[in-house]
């Protein structure tokens, strides 16, 4: 089965995508790690994230690949670990514009669907119950309040010692919110079908049992 999970930075969506793939014996794909990677790619080679046609021909000619590993999924491309790299402040920056582009989201998104292809996936994203797999049991769209995003993320960036301020980081999430749902291409929007969950005042536990009670009910055929 599928279980498509989109919503905006800043969500959960991979803590909690991380966990009911676990949870369901499935597999977990990141898409958002995808986008990255081609962000690197430009980084790395000097292609400007404005230029949709090089950055699709960059993709194409080195595609990243998501490597499962013991302990989790690596991002690989021409061969390296590019795991902690796409994590930097400055690919998180560029990583929106380069995946407005509709070129490298064809290119990605076949690559999504060549993995999905085969067995059972949890993954998340922006697009994976719109574009990616339409056709996925179980959607949902992921919310929580911009200012308890941006709290969780600074939790994060203090874990990692660098914090930030609480200011900066809400208004870097949502001007990332705001490009991601205004592009033109597969824009940030909910499916028409899928199961609405804001877990501003949820606890990831809360989260993750509530979406793996819904997938083990779509999988019999329930309705949820
Ligand atoms: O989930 P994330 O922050 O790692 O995603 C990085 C960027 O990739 C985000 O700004 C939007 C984009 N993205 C997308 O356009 N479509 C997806 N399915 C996943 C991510």
């Amino acid at each position: 089965m599928i279980v498509a999970i989109d919503g905006p930075a800043g969500a959960g969506k991979s803590t909690v995508a991380r966990a009911v793939a676990e949870r369901l014996g499935a597999g977990y794909l990141d898409t958002g790690a995808m986008y990255r990677a081609v962000a690197y790619l430009a980084v790395r080679d000097g292609v400007g994230v404005g230029d949709g046609d090089a950055l699709a021909a960059l993709a194409r000619r080195h595609p990243p690949v998501m490597q499962p590993l013991p302990g989790g999924v690596a991002v690989v491309v021409d061969g390296q670990d590019i795991s902690r790299q796409i994590r930097s402040a400055d690919i998180t920056a560029a990583v929106s514009e380069v995946a407005a582009h509709p070129g490298v989201r064809d290119v990605v998104t076949a690559l999504q669907r060549a993995v999905l292809a085969d067995g059972s996936w949890v993954l998340d994203g922006r697009d994976v119950g719109t574009t990616v797999w339409p056709g996925a049991e179980l959607k949902v769209f992921l919310t929580a309040s911009v200012t308890e995003r941006a709290r969780r993320r600074c939790a994060e960036l203090a874990a990692e010692g660098t914090p930030e301020s609480i200011a900066d980081v809400e208004a870097a999430i949502a001007e990332r919110d705001r490009r991601d749902s205004t592009r033109a291409a597969s824009p940030l929007r909910a499916a028409t079908d899928a199961v609405h969950l804001d877990t501003t005042d949820l606890s990831i536990a809360e989260v993750v049992d509530t979406i793996a009670a819904w997938a083990v009910a779509a999988r019999s055929g329930a309705r949820t």
